[in-house]
């Protein structure tokens, strides 16, 4: 890696939370120097890429910092020689996600972007595009480290460490990060005084440790938790139902928000059913941030990340992206949760899936931190949902019907092996364009 500024690409760059990673990237110029920065789209993502594109140099602009902003549609042009690439992309965008979201509620079924039969389709149309990116990378830039934030981010890590062509692969997520925010929050203290053990899946991770000035606090976060003081720690996409006070106190570790889907499945339905009603799924409401947003970044005046993309769950994201390819860069050795190759740190998980844990960061990368094994309680629901995953995985690389079906079967969301079948089809045919490995014409001899 250049020690005199490097290169990152940013593919799904037309994203409305481009302007997050900029303002990263500026505030961390520093320590370090990022001087192209590749933004990729789409010819269907071009406006927004032209739109998020003005505003980053404008930001840049402003900054004083010499980091070229660079916008194309040709991703291996922008690949060549790249040090570090993230991914941020949405395959069939907003409109997919709202079938996702839609089609399991007609059967009674949580419709989540990354939960249930949402985050299986959502896996099954980005995993081969990912991999994709990762044939790429082998043949036009080799060392670079990739960076994916997108989602269902856990199972996109298991692809890429079983499937990609590449090795150097980490999976990113805010829910850790905000966690963090919301615990020092709850604390009442600076989050560089909080640090937290995490261990577990993708939107299934679980703090097992909390430490306030290095000294454990776990037991007191938890009565905290339970005696009513607001959390913050919920991301806008999610409801932020109360826990049972007294199964919080039994569990003894700090769930994610996520777990709400798991541990309170017939509230969350309920409520999600509700919100339906009236404004619609979450994508339908993020299309109408995304228009608000749109419609600001326009403005030639605007040369700062606005207030307003506080409304969409990714806050922090950037926040866990630059620092973690700061430490890298730097070869810092600090501690941050991201999803990487499991290597034996939970004893219940095999070796080379994906898990989101704590890992020390250096320039070989993040090295997870061992805890053992998960506690008993939590223990099951995790190796469920790592069984879904791996099939999910399966069956978006083969495209085996019989493989999405078990995967949908097994997931703890569904209710049976018949409405299984059923959202299967519907959503098969819903998604038929972008799942073409589903659809092969079938040979003469067949
Ligand atoms: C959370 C998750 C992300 C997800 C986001 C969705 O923060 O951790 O993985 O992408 O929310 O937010 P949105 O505003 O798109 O509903």
């Amino acid at each position: 890696m250049k020690k005199d500024g490097i290169k990152v690409v940013t593919i799904g760059g037309g994203s409305s939370y481009t302007p997050e990673l900029v303002e990263g990237f500026i505030k961390r110029y520093h320590e370090l120097p990022v001087r192209e920065l590749w933004l990729v789209d789409i010819p269907e993502g071009e406006e927004k890429l032209k739109i998020v594109g003005e505003l980053a140099k404008r930001m840049v602009k402003k900054a004083g910092i010499p980091m070229e902003i660079h916008l194309t549609l040709d991703r291996r042009e922008a690949l060549k020689g790249a040090d570090f690439v993230t991914t941020q992309l949405r395959v069939g965008l907003l409109d997919a996600r709202i079938k996702d979201e839609k089609i399991p509620l007609k059967y009674g079924v949580i419709g989540q972007e990354t939960n249930g039969p949402g985050g299986l389709f959502k896996a099954l149309r980005t995993i081969p595009v990912i991999l994709d990116i990762a044939k790429d990378m082998a043949e036009l830039c080799p060392d670079a480290w990739l960076i994916n934030f997108t989602n269902p981010a856990g199972m996109v890590t298991e692809a890429l460490l079983r499937y990609g062509a590449i090795k150097k692969v980490i999976g990113l997520c805010n829910v850790p990060v905000g966690m963090h925010m919301g615990v020092a929050k709850m604390l009442g203290v600076q989050s560089q005084r909080v640090r937290i053990d995490f261990a577990g899946l993708n939107h299934m991770v679980f703090g097992l440790n909390v430490y306030l000035d290095g000294e454990k606090i776990t037991d007191k976060l938890i009565e905290l938790m339970t005696g009513g003081t607001p959390s913050g720690i919920t991301p806008a996409n999610i409801p932020d139902l109360e826990w049972e006070k007294d199964f919080i106190k039994a569990l003894g570790i700090l769930p994610c928000p996520y777990h709400r889907y798991y541990y309170q499945t017939s509230k969350m339905l309920e409520q999600e059913l509700e919100s339906f009603q009236k404004e619609g799924t979450r994508a339908e409401v993020v299309k109408k941030i995304e228009e608000e947003l749109f419609e600001l970044y326009k403005d030639p005046n605007l040369d700062i990340k606005p207030p307003q993309l506080e409304k969409r769950g990714g806050a922090y994201y950037s926040d866990a992206a630059c620092n973690l390819i700061s430490s890298i860069y730097n070869d810092k050795g600090d501690i941050q949760p991201v999803n990487t190759r499991n290597n034996g740190a939970i004893a219940s998980i095999p070796d080379e899936s994906a898990v989101e844990i704590s890992c020390v960061i250096t320039k070989e990368g993040p090295k997870p931190i061992a805890i053992g094994d998960l506690p008993i309680p939590v223990r099951g629901l995790v190796q469920q949902i790592k069984s879904f995953e791996r099939v999910t995985v399966e069956a978006a690389v083969t495209g085996d019907y019989h493989k999405a079906l078990l995967a949908m079967t097994i997931n703890p969301l569904v209710p049976s092996d018949t409405i299984a079948k059923q959202i299967l089809d519907e959503m098969l045919e819903a998604h038929k364009e972008y799942l073409p490995q589903f659809f092969k014409p079938k040979s003469d001899n067949q």
